[in-house]
């Protein structure tokens, strides 16, 4: 017989017994103490132990029920939620812990940016917090297909003898031996122009854009960003206290038209040409050479985040944008996060020759460096062809996953959502039926136990149809077709009601 969550009942308490049960239980869920799937005592046998009725038992069951925080299984008990609604499942740390204990109110003077993030800091959490791996998350690659067995045994033989020098502190730019892998391998696939010299290795993308975001922006500076667009991206610009100026895409890319309209003095402009983030629009070359062009006469830079470039299956892949650049105006950015796993944090940024020095002091007074041991694993990974054998494995497996995933979509969800297929990408976007609320559908979905981001919470001033990205790469054949069937479920019930 499970064990019952600690509980002690304060008999003078204003709040009646059976909130003080749900409360305790509640806590131990949302910390973790009470796993998914845990079963609870029978509520008879709880009773007992704690000296109060059944029915107070009952009573505090019952809510938690109501709520998603536990599920009855028929006759076989009560069990902590497989599936907890995804407001819970994405509470950050930092929520959890505040939900515990709130610390008293007090006026604190902080820095402009801190101000800032003083302001936005919870919505910030909620974006960048730690995400179940339940269909249809997006931006999470296969993880359990990456070859762990080669990964370990490079790593084991850095950590059984390291030599001495990467015991110490390393390069602020990073590990030599991985940024001239990164620039021979931007080169190749990407018709990146670079020199090992300008790779400064980041953790991930995020990094990049926070030092670019440090040393490009003061107050009120202008930055361009697509809209909808990466909210990675513009929370990092807002902390800065820039003005961002969100610029539609069309079906060629960034709207350059509206750009010119909108903005009188872009200092960034924040693209994902490859691939847009969240529509998955190619960027044409020839807005590829306007928006140099633009950026050229306003004295801007050009982010260009090439985030899974790795994963096209049709049509000819378009080289980078700052491979075009003759200006040196382009930052480019990629990651690791796609290609080996999010939790690497890896990624590198390409800076202009004349800006390195610039940018290897900030990452020196950020945190000096990324890990030099992870950095050396992934150079020798790569340098031993493991990483192009696995990004080959994994863009036939993705592109199989698509292909299911829109097969399953169009057998299921027929007049409920419209799912064509991509040519690129990890996700697809599925639109609904126009007037359908898409953060209504996805909170429905979260219900279900499902992870299905709805279009608009992407969007700056956009009001586009209502529409859910669909992430197919982590899950397999199965997951998908059980994913759908319980969509199809969801949609079903939202059109009814
Ligand atoms: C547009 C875009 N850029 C970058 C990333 C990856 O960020 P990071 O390298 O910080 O993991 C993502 C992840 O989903 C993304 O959607």
């Amino acid at each position: 017989m499970p064990h019952p969550p600690f509980i002690t009942l304060d008999e003078k308490s204003d709040a009646p017994l059976y909130r003080q049960i749900y409360e305790v239980i509640r806590r131990s869920i949302l910390s973790g103490g009470l796993h998914s799937g845990r079963q609870l005592p029978a509520s008879r046998l709880l009773a007992k132990q704690l000296g109060v009725s059944r029915m107070t038992v009952v009573n505090a069951y019952e809510q938690l029920l109501a709520e998603g925080y536990l599920e009855g299984r028929g006759g076989a008990g009560t069990f902590v939620a497989a599936h907890l609604p995804e407001e819970f499942l994405q509470a950050s740390g930092f929520e959890r812990a505040e939900r515990r204990e709130k610390p008293p109110a007090r006026k604190v003077r902080l820095s402009e940016y801190g101000s800032n993030l003083a302001r936005d800091g919870r919505t910030i959490l909620r974006h960048h917090c730690a995400t179940a791996l339940v269909p249809f998350q997006h931006g999470v690659s296969a993880v359990e297909e990456f070859p762990f067995g080669v990964w370990a045994k490079i790593a084991q033989r850095w950590q059984k003898r390291p030599p001495a020098p990467i015991l110490s502190y390393g390069d602020a730019v990073g590990f030599q031996p991985l940024r001239e892998a990164v620039a021979a391998h931007l080169a190749a696939a990407r018709g990146v122009r670079c020199t090992p010299e300008q790779i400064v290795i980041t953790n991930g993308t995020q990094q990049a854009l926070d030092l670019i975001g440090r040393l490009f922006l003061s107050r009120s500076d202008e930055a361009c960003l697509e809209d909808p667009g990466y909210i990675g991206a513009r929370d990092v610009f807002s902390a800065t206290g820039a003005r961002i100026v969100p610029v539609p895409i069309d079906d060629e890319g960034f709207d350059l038209r509206k750009a010119r309209k909108r903005s009188v003095k872009a200092r960034l402009i924040y693209v994902t040409p490859s691939h847009q983030f969240p529509l998955g629009v190619t960027m044409s070359l020839t807005r590829r050479l306007s928006l140099l062009e633009w950026a050229r006469e306003r004295d801007a830079f050009i982010i260009e985040d090439d985030y899974n470039s790795e994963y096209r299956y049709a049509g000819r892949p378009l080289a980078s944008l700052q491979g075009l650049d003759r200006d040196g105006r382009v930052i480019y950015i990629g990651t690791f996060s796609k290609t080996v796993f999010p939790a690497l944090r890896l990624g590198y940024l390409v800076a202009p020759a004349d800006l390195i020095e610039v940018f290897a002091a900030a990452r020196a007074l950020t945190d000096l460096h990324s890990p030099s041991i992870e950095q050396a694993v992934l150079a020798e990974f790569i340098a031993e062809r493991h990483f192009a054998r696995h990004v080959r494995r994994m863009r036939a497996l993705y592109e199989e996953r698509q292909r299911i995933l829109v097969e399953e979509a169009r057998k299921n969800l027929k007049g409920m959502l419209e799912v064509a297929p991509a040519e690129a990408g990890m996700h697809l976007i599925g639109w609904l039926p126009g007037g359908t609320s898409d953060g209504e559908v996805s909170r429905r979905a979260a219900q279900a136990g499902l992870n299905l981001s709805p279009v608009s919470a992407y969007c700056i001033n956009q009001k586009l149809r209502g529409g859910l990205l669909l992430g197919y790469a982590a899950y397999n054949a199965k997951q998908i077709r059980q994913g759908v069937k319980k969509l199809a479920q969801v949609l079903t019930e939202v059109a009814r009601d």
